[in-house]
């Protein structure tokens, strides 16, 4: 059976002192937790939450990086820096930095690649448009980034890949995907991946679920065959409603 991992995405939000003393409260309600735990916070963030998770079942992810190793590429931050203070974990390909910071899925091939040749294993996100579903195009859209993004990887590297389907439309709009809907877009992707990468590969890949995930919501999208867990952003903030989502089968 795959493991449940639930990632917070905290986005451009918490300050070094905030973010420790979300650690000092959210340590003790997570603790003994069946799913994995992720954080994924701001570069400035980094350095504090590594040192404050020590000993705890709490990992540590960054939001981006760059594909290359280093260079002038004023403003990015590397694989192999992300790697050296310890972080396990980068979102490569979220729908804000498509949208915002023109990443395409060319690029977001190339960080994955850069990612696994830092040995850090990378939350790639896809996910339609609202016009996209409406025009009922949601599945070609995401079928076509799930190709094009783990394009050229090997088993094993799609096999450490977690993959996060994240409907745009559902993203801080209060508006969650059916867990029926959410569950067959996601069985899809495996269908994809399996297709694209063998049975075996499709069957142990971790595929997520982001947009809209809740307390209140949690338990029935992450008990459907197909989702392994959630990638959440504003109910992720807070450490009390964080710990229920990663909780939620309590
Ligand atoms: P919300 O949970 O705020 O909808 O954000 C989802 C997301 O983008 C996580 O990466």
């Amino acid at each position: 059976m795959r493991r449940k991992v639930i990632a917070g995405n905290w986005k451009m939000n918490m300050l070094p002192n905030e973010a420790i003393e979300y650690i000092e409260a959210f340590t003790p309600l997570v603790k003994d937790s069946k799913a994995e735990v992720i954080l994924c916070v701001p570069y400035t963030d980094l350095f504090y939450c590594l040192m404050n998770v020590q000993g705890t079942n709490i990992k540590i992810g960054a939001q981006n990086m760059h594909f290359e190793e280093k260079g002038a590429y004023t403003g990015e931050v590397s694989g192999q820096m992300l790697k050296s203070i310890g972080v396990e974990y980068v979102i490569i390909g979220h729908s804000e930095r498509r949208q915002y910071f023109n990443e395409t899925d060319e690029s977001v091939n190339k960080k994955i690649k850069a990612a696994f040749a830092n040995e850090l294993k990378p939350i790639v996100c896809v996910g339609e448009k609202l016009e996209e579903r409406e025009a009922g195009k949601a599945e070609s859209v995401v079928t076509t980034q799930v190709k094009l993004d783990l394009e050229g990887l090997t088993k094993d590297q799609v096999k450490s890949t977690i993959i996060a389907y994240e409907p745009i439309w559902a993203i801080g709009t209060g508006k969650t995907a059916t867990s029926e809907d959410a569950n067959n877009m996601i069985k899809t992707i495996r269908k994809q991946v399996a297709e694209l990468f063998g049975s075996d590969v499709a069957e142990e890949v971790i595929i997520q679920y982001g947009g809209s995930v809740k307390s209140s919501n949690a338990k029935e999208l992450f008990t459907t065959s197909d989702i392994d867990g959630g990638l959440v952003g504003g109910a992720s903030l807070k450490p009390d409603e964080f710990s229920k989502i990663v909780n939620y089968n309590d």
